[in-house]
């Protein structure tokens, strides 16, 4: 395809005799397209030319020469604008889509780069709430557009299946496990068990100390206790494999931090070798005062390590393992401090510069309900499983009122309905908190995912419409000229763009509110144009675009996670 941006950037540097790169960087895209499709601002080079940004636009436009790419360029204060040849965009845009089909926009850039996503991470034997949704969904997206970008990204699910908690389920299950059925609903039961032995503990001392003692045992791999242990672990696997296969979520690696319970002491040596541990009060600690950060405490006086310890192993075995350029951590900004810290006390593990420098905390915000806060003990906590099938059902009610007839009717309420709810999950910038309101995920109006499969769904009608596909060759570009037909083939371009941005800044809404963008586009086209046409050239060329948006608007939903119906 051709990069109209580097062509720009080419043509100014060339007259400016400057750095091609640096000039790339500063190009901008106006606020509207009648400014034309590329816009450089002068007063970014009036340091070095010495000159007011004026003149300089005036001398750049002299020397730049319009041709077959760049049809025209203004000046309008201190800036000139670009316009590029439609024609061109046109035939560069459709072909490519024609060369790359399910490809289009894919590219090399990751080529011998690693990345690992981390996401997801729930706890063992507590239930998977809508926090872990969204992070979930929302490193999903993160590690299928990496691939999709050439990079080795690595997805790995960081259990929390380690921790004083487990002395207390199996302290629980010791006393009465006889009472519960923990096959059937084991998240329910164990939460039971773990609220009724919390109670215990805090009446008495010494069940405490026996829970203590119980999650000592597992450290220590005694065998009884490490099978209740796994037995935990094992059934709360299969409810959050439940999950994953609802959302199409899949990982590398489950290694949780119970599989660094034996690679911290390497931890705790290199911190000493390199005079970053301090004592205090019998524990052992890294002191980040001075950075604002509090201290870190590496091992608690009675010896044993803490989240921080095995997050401080983790980096050290994942740097190993896969020498990453990046590891990504999709966690909730509620940890921030916590990443801060261990990415400071990183800094005395020896690690290679560039495995320190790629950790990066992604930090997403809070989910509320539009009821108010979730809390454990009010009832209040929405359980994902329940949520997915909630939403499924209520698309199937709504196609039971509007579609009885539809073929595959319950294949096609799961994809809408988890659509819609993936969608939710990603179109608003991740940072933000996000309430969640049934009114909005199901809107199939409103800017949701049900909207984009609704379009998508039509370009298919299109297309059986018209009953055939038309080659490319057959394509008339100037029957595409129309401001409409442009916006589509515009956005259409831009797909590749979006996708570097979103690996950028870890941003997966852009490549949703892309997805957005593109669907309006193509419906404003819709209306204003008739496809199905006497004209042969008329509409070849616009059913053929038609099908670049399915195209697009399916590959793009795929990398988010969402599958698109056949019919609605
Ligand atoms: N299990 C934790 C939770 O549910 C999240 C783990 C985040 N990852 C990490 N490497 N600390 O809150």
């Amino acid at each position: 395809m051709i990069n109209f941006k580097k062509i720009v950037a080419e043509k100014i540097a060339k007259a400016a005799n400057l750095n091609l790169e640096e000039i790339y960087s500063y190009i901008e895209i106006p606020p509207n397209q009648d400014m034309g499709d590329y816009a450089f601002p002068c007063f970014k080079l009036a340091k070095v030319l010495k000159k007011a940004p004026p003149v300089i636009a005036t001398e750049l436009k002299e020397k730049i020469e319009e041709d077959n790419n760049v049809e025209k360029v203004n000046i309008v204060g201190g800036y000139l604008n670009f316009y590029i040849n439609k024609l061109e965009l046109t035939k560069s845009v459709l072909t490519e889509i024609d060369l790359k089909n399910d490809n289009y926009g894919s590219n090399e850039t990751g080529k011998d780069k690693t990345i690992i996503v981390e996401y997801s991470s729930p706890n063992i034997a507590k239930p998977f709430h809508i926090g872990h949704l969204r992070n979930t969904v929302i490193g999903s997206a993160l590690y299928k557009i990496y691939k999709y970008l050439g990079y080795n990204a690595i997805g790995i699910n960081h259990l929390g299946d380690y921790g004083t908690q487990f002395g207390k389920m199996i302290e629980g299950y010791k006393r009465w496990g006889t009472e519960y059925d923990l096959e059937n609903n084991p998240i329910d039961q164990c939460m039971d068990i773990y609220v009724r032995i919390n109670n215990l503990c805090k009446e008495d001392e010494s069940v405490l100390e026996q829970c203590r003692e119980n999650f000592k045992k597992i450290e220590d791999g005694d065998p009884y206790y490490v099978e209740i242990w796994n037995k935990f672990k094992n059934l709360s696997l299969k409810e959050f494999q439940k999950i994953y296969d609802l959302l199409g979520v899949t990982f590398d690696s489950f290694n949780g931090e119970a599989f660094y319970s034996d690679k911290m002491d390497e931890v705790v040596e290199k911190l000493q070798e390199n005079s970053c541990l301090k004592d205090s009060e019998g524990a052992k600690i890294v002191d980040l005062e001075d950075k604002g950060l509090g201290v870190c405490i590496i091992k608690k006086s009675d010896g044993s390590s803490i989240y921080a310890t095995r997050d401080l192993a983790a980096i050290l075995y994942r740097a190993k393992t896969y020498d990453f350029d990046k590891c990504l951590y999709v966690v909730a900004y509620e940890q921030n401090l916590h990443f801060k810290q261990i990415f400071e006390v990183a800094k005395c593990l020896d690690l290679p510069k560039k495995c320190l420098n790629g950790l990066e905390h992604v930090a997403y915000g809070m989910v509320r309900l539009t009821t108010g806060k979730m809390s454990t003990r009010e009832g209040t906590v929405i359980k994902v499983d329940e949520l997915l099938q909630e939403a499924i059902d209520r698309v199937e009610k709504v196609i039971e009122d509007k579609n009885p007839e539809m073929e595959n009717k319950e294949e096609e309420a799961k994809k809408i309905g988890i659509g819609a709810v993936i969608f939710n999950n990603v179109c608003s910038t991740i940072i933000k908190d996000q309430v969640f309101d049934w009114n909005t995920v199901l809107n199939f109006n409103g800017e949701t995912g049900p909207y984009i499969q609704y379009i998508y769904v039509r370009t298919k009608s299109v297309l059986e419409k018209a009953g055939y596909i038309p080659n490319i060759e057959d394509v008339k570009f100037e029957v595409l000229q129309d401001k409409e037909s442009l916006k589509v083939i515009s956005v259409l371009y831009n797909f590749e763009n979006i996708l570097m941005s979103v690996v950028e800044k870890n941003e997966p809404s852009l490549l949703a509110r892309y997805l957005i963008e593109l669907a309006q586009a193509y419906s404003n086209f819709y209306n204003e144009n008739k496809i199905i046409d006497d004209n042969k050239d008329i509409q070849d060329a616009r059913v053929y675009l038609s099908k670049a948006v399915g195209t697009v608007l399916k590959t793009g939903a795929s990398l988010l996670g969402i599958e698109m119906p056949n019919k609605m």
